[in-house]
């Protein structure tokens, strides 16, 4: 039974009021509700300006919500099944910081994958919490890390029975699963919280026909990213709490220390109307796009020199269950790398598909993809096998580094610590002091107190001769490691190195 309070949007309604309200606007945006006329303003008309106020009187505050927010919010947290829920407007990203700050102090200990997002290890370096890394498992057919086993997190916790938080990816970017329940169950007797990265999760709460989601495993706090599948605008996402173990007077500090104070009212009323939707539609429309991703995955699976993944292919190889809203399809058996794959259905099709790996490229489904896209990359998929399918003589080098580079000191120590600047290919077995990446999937190869391998390197080179962007702190071919001489323990820091 559907409870009908969710037909309101409390903050979308009296935002829209409001603007149409006729108000004398003496107070920020500039805009003044639409009346600087701009190309933007030509281009989307005055009605977006409308709904861009700055926490005017009557429409509450997203830093202390005691009103309308706070209404959307409960109804928000009615929707995914949660106690509390904390709308964000800078992404899932500072979730993530302000969930691992509200949980581990400087130096505490919290179990986590190596492959997580950069925003995870933001949260290291601004939390100062100790990682205490589980390697993932590893699928080298498709050169990707994956989730992690429940066996390795079980290690983990009896062997760090003193850490505060196990953080656990669910799912992955390319739609991959760990046993939450279980991990849930186990890091509560050992009295630890768990918290999840759910930025490519949204649509879970939703359906049955997807993996459990974050909430309904029991986990004690959740992001999710409501902009990249559930509807919302770029940017909004939500922070989801269940339980007692969570601090909430300081997870509330943090994310007023780290979201802006000028939050966009825009955002903030698209999450309130897409909250509404997947509430009602949400549970159809899910199970539609998982039966359209199958239909689909049947057409591509008979195309010569293209696999895509599918549930049996996962739990084939020991995983527990898999988002099938992700077309994971591998590319590399044509000949091609994924990179190659992605820019031609691009230039070819007009196709702009989420990511692209080496061997893979990845298509991200929502309640808002139809038959006509999936056939459209059906048929592209067909012209790629026509062309390269056995055509191609060599396969791409084929490069996956199996091995995290290991860990010298935490990340805030090398992040704090005094830096040289070197030349890559001269940075081989120094201790980095910099996050490098390919952007997305955004997962470092490198973080901050990690040596710096020949491997690391070699697949640096391979990514840039494959014409992907490396995001580092330098862009001239240098990185920063930690200078050693001259590293001395700080004033203050409170960790050994
Ligand atoms: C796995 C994962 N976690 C977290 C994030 C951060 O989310 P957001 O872009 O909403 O800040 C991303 C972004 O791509 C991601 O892929």
């Amino acid at each position: 039974m559907k409870d009908d309070r969710q037909r309101q949007t409390p903050f979308f309604t009296k935002l829209k009021e409001y603007g149409q309200s006729g108000v004398t606007p003496l107070d920020v945006p500039g805009h003044k509700l639409g009346r600087i006329k701009n190309d933007l303003l030509d281009f989307t008309g005055a009605n977006m300006f409308i709904l861009d106020s700055n926490a005017p009187l009557g429409l509450d505050q997203l830093a202390k919500p005691v009103g309308i927010i706070k209404d959307a919010e409960k109804l928000a947290a009615q929707a995914f099944h949660a106690d509390h829920a904390y709308f964000l407007v800078n992404g899932t990203s500072v979730g993530i910081m302000s969930m691992i700050m509200s949980a581990c102090r400087a130096s505490e200990e919290i179990i986590l994958p190596r492959n997580v997002h950069k925003s995870i290890i933001n949260g290291l370096i601004l939390s100062g919490a100790t990682p205490v890394f589980v390697h993932p498992d590893i699928d080298s057919d498709l050169g990707i890390a994956n989730g992690v086993q429940f066996e390795a997190v079980k290690k983990a916790i009896e062997t760090h029975p003193n850490a505060k938080a196990v953080f656990v990816i669910n799912p992955t970017y390319f739609g991959f699963t760990s046993d939450l329940k279980r991990i849930v169950d186990l890091a509560h007797q050992h009295d630890m919280q768990v918290i999840c990265d759910e930025a490519h999760g949204t649509q879970f709460y939703f359906s049955d026909s997807l993996p459990i989601s974050a909430m309904d495993a029991g986990a004690d706090m959740s992001t999710t990213s409501v902009h990249k599948t559930g509807g919302s605008l770029t940017q909004s996402s939500m922070i989801l709490t269940k339980g007692s173990r969570v601090d909430h007077v300081r997870l509330r500090t943090t994310i007023n220390m780290l979201q802006s104070t000028s939050p966009s009212s825009l955002l903030i009323a698209s999450l309130d109307v897409a909250r509404k939707t997947l509430y009602f539609e949400g549970e159809e429309r899910i199970k539609k796009l998982v039966h359209m991703a199958q239909k689909a995955r049947e057409q591509i699976r008979g195309i010569p020199g293209i696999t895509v993944i599918d549930k049996k292919y996962v739990m084939a190889r020991g995983g527990i269950s898999f988002d099938e809203t992700k077309l994971v399809i591998k590319v590399s058996d044509l000949g091609i790398t994924g990179f190659e794959a992605y820019k031609e259905l691009r230039r070819k099709f007009n196709i702009q598909l989420e990511l692209a790996e080496t061997h893979l490229i990845l298509a991200i489904l929502s309640m808002g993809t139809t038959k006509d896209d999936l056939d459209h990359l059906t048929l592209a998929l067909k012209d790629l096998s026509r062309r390269y399918y056995k055509i191609r003589k060599t396969l791409p080098k084929i490069k996956f580094n199996y091995q995290f580079p290991a860990s010298y000191s935490r990340p805030r120590d090398a992040y704090h610590a005094p830096k040289l600047q070197v030349k890559l290919e001269d940075s081989a077995n120094e201790i980095s002091g910099e996050m490098i990446m390919i952007y997305p999937p955004g997962i470092p190869m490198v973080i901050p107190g990690e040596i710096i391998s020949e491997e690391v390197l070699e697949d640096l080179q391979f990514y840039m001769k494959n014409g992907s962007v490396i995001h580092s702190e330098m862009d001239n071919g240098y990185v920063k490691i930690v200078d050693k001489e001259h590293w001395q323990k700080w004033e203050g820091e409170d960790s050994e190195i």
